[in-house]
């Protein structure tokens, strides 16, 4: 998925205009390869209860928005373990459906409310979020740029749980540095982030590492099967999304300790 925002932030207007059929079927093919799977981007279900863990302060019945949310990974484990409605907001439509069907084969859908819709305009009412959580997808307004849109919506004392892809140390190699400057140009470290974080209305109660195992376990070995069932498609298009997604792992094996997913917990101040 990381591509996508390469191709969204290097592309300006008008350009943007020429080649937004081009950007359409990217994002189509990137919507095939990702389609079926439980999960679009790193995560793991026990560490999303070990970051539950760390948050003391929620009222019994949050009011909850997983923002990003996908086919719903999040979105379903937060409605099951409050029993309390949960806000999933994506702008793909095929994404939402695979949570609603998702939903009631668990038995959750009184609980479910998607809502597709762009997640940089949620023009929901001021302070009606207890929890809000986005796993993978804040990238896509820039870290600093989800903390400002999604500030308002925060309830006094609300928390926010977001997992940003970041760097974990400031020596970065080369091919990672060359790389993210293509797909995340805006990437930071961690302490950059939390310096986002102080100055955007919250105050940071956490930061933790997202294990790489969740990154193998759950998202790029299911995502490696796609791959190999589309390999032969005919699309254009998609084999170039599938060689951008080698490139993204290959990356990623060889350097997984110089950067991650960190899981950024956030009270809102
Ligand atoms: C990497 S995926 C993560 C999905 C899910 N949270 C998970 O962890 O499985 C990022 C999600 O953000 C969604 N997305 C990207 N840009 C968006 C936007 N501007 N508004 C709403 N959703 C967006 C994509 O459709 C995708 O489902």
């Amino acid at each position: 998925m990381l591509k996508l925002i390469s191709i969204v932030e290097s592309l300006g207007v008008p350009v943007f205009m020429v080649f937004m059929e081009e950007q359409e079927k990217y994002i189509q093919a990137l919507i095939k390869l990702h389609r079926g799977l439980e999960r679009q981007g790193p995560g793991d279900i026990n560490y999303s209860n070990y970051i539950l863990s760390q948050i003391s302060d929620l009222p019994t019945n949050p009011r909850i928005a997983d923002i990003g949310c996908g086919a719903g990974a999040g979105a379903l484990f937060l409605a099951d373990r409050f029993k309390s409605k949960v806000r999933a907001v994506d702008f793909s439509r095929e994404f939402l459906d695979e949570l609603e069907d998702r939903a009631k084969q668990r038995g959750l859908e009184h609980l479910i409310e998607t809502i597709e819709c762009d997640m940089g305009s949620l023009d929901w009412e001021p302070e009606s979020i207890d929890l809000l959580w986005s796993e993978g997808a804040a990238y896509n307004l820039t870290f600093k740029g989800a903390l400002k849109a999604w500030r308002p919506l925060m309830a006094a004392n609300g928390i926010a749980v977001i997992s940003e892809m970041n760097y974990f140390t400031s020596e970065v190699p080369e091919p990672v540095r060359v790389y993210m400057q293509n797909a995340y140009p805006t990437i930071g470290t961690e302490s950059e982030n939390a310096g986002h974080v102080n100055s955007s209305g919250f105050e940071i109660l956490g930061i933790h590492r997202l294990p790489s195992k969740a990154w193998w376990d759950n998202y790029y070995g299911p995502l490696r099967e796609n791959m190999n069932s589309l390999k032969h498609s005919k699309e254009s298009i998609m084999q170039s999304v599938i060689n951008e997604t080698e490139e993204e792992m290959k990356l990623f094996e060889e350097h997984e300790k110089y950067y991650g997913y960190s899981f950024y917990i956030m009270k809102a101040v």
